[in-house]
């Protein structure tokens, strides 16, 4: 297992991201479905945080964000509403780093961050279900975002998310969230820009949109054909967007067109 920082990784400079081979280093496994590429975690850390920093991801699933902390030496809490995911998390990160830093685990609803102070944050990452595309719980556990199939409710529910995640957050620092998009009745329905409309309704701040292209879906094989004779596109691309939270005061105008000034 290869936990040393000597990794075959390259930093990304531009907003396109794509990686046909999912980094496989330390403890990382692709079996968590709709999992992260470590590329990506690594990405935003090493971009947005510093050593020794305190790192968020509240809907960590198997836990990629918390591995990449650990190897980056960054604190970082990790809460998912899935006890079986808060399990795959902790168990991922049983192995020995240094310099050390702390991870922490915790089963708890992301639309409630009452156990973690208000700006004591320095960085977050998180990625959640798309809507009701992966059903992570099956309906059984409430709370589950992926319960939701309804547009307007889901984005209701993610704003309480991005509400807890702008008052966690220290001010002037970064808030990186990897959402994609469906189709309904084969037209698209754009889950993304619907999701970043509600985190500047909160107060943050656009810095980049950084496209990710897919690859190893598991639904391409399925649609292929049915996309080829049914006239319409198969998605292959996500959004990863980073938001920036203001300092106090700070004068908006200037970037008022990444802002929610309307
Ligand atoms: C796309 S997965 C995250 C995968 C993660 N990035 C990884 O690499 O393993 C989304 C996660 O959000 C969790 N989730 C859904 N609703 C939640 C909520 N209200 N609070 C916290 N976690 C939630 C699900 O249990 C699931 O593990």
């Amino acid at each position: 297992m290869n936990t040393t920082n000597d990794i075959d990784f390259n930093p990304e400079y531009t907003t396109v991201w794509s990686f046909p081979e999912r980094g496989a280093w330390a403890t990382h496994k692709s079996d968590y479905r709709g999992n992260f590429a470590p590329q990506i975690a690594r990405n935003v850390i090493e971009m947005y945080s510093k050593k020794g920093d305190c790192v968020l991801d509240p809907m960590v699933g198997a836990g990629t964000t918390l591995i990449e902390t650990k190897l980056l030496a960054r604190d970082a809490i990790g809460i998912d509403i899935n006890p079986d995911a808060a399990k795959l998390s902790k168990e991922a990160l049983q192995f020995k780093h240094k310099p050390a830093s702390k991870q922490e685990v915790r089963i708890a609803d992301a639309r409630d961050l009452s156990s973690i102070k208000d700006e004591s944050v320095d960085l977050i990452l998180t990625h959640p279900p798309y809507m009701n595309i992966i059903k992570y719980s099956e309906g059984k556990i409430a709370g589950d975002l992926s319960n939701i199939g309804s547009l307007p409710k889901f984005c209701d529910e993610i704003e309480l998310i991005a509400a807890e995640m702008f008052r966690v957050l220290k001010c002037d620092k970064y808030c990186a969230i990897l959402i994609g998009d469906t189709r309904r009745g084969r037209h698209y329905v754009p889950l993304a820009f619907n999701v970043m409309q509600r985190f500047l309704k909160v107060g943050f701040v656009l810095k980049e949109d950084i496209v990710k292209v897919q690859h190893n879906c598991k639904m391409t094989n399925r649609w292929k054909w049915k996309a080829q004779q049914g006239g319409f596109y198969l998605i292959m691309h996500e959004h990863l967007f980073v938001f920036r939270k203001p300092k106090a005061n700070e004068d908006l105008a200037r970037i008022k067109y990444s802002a929610n000034f309307v």
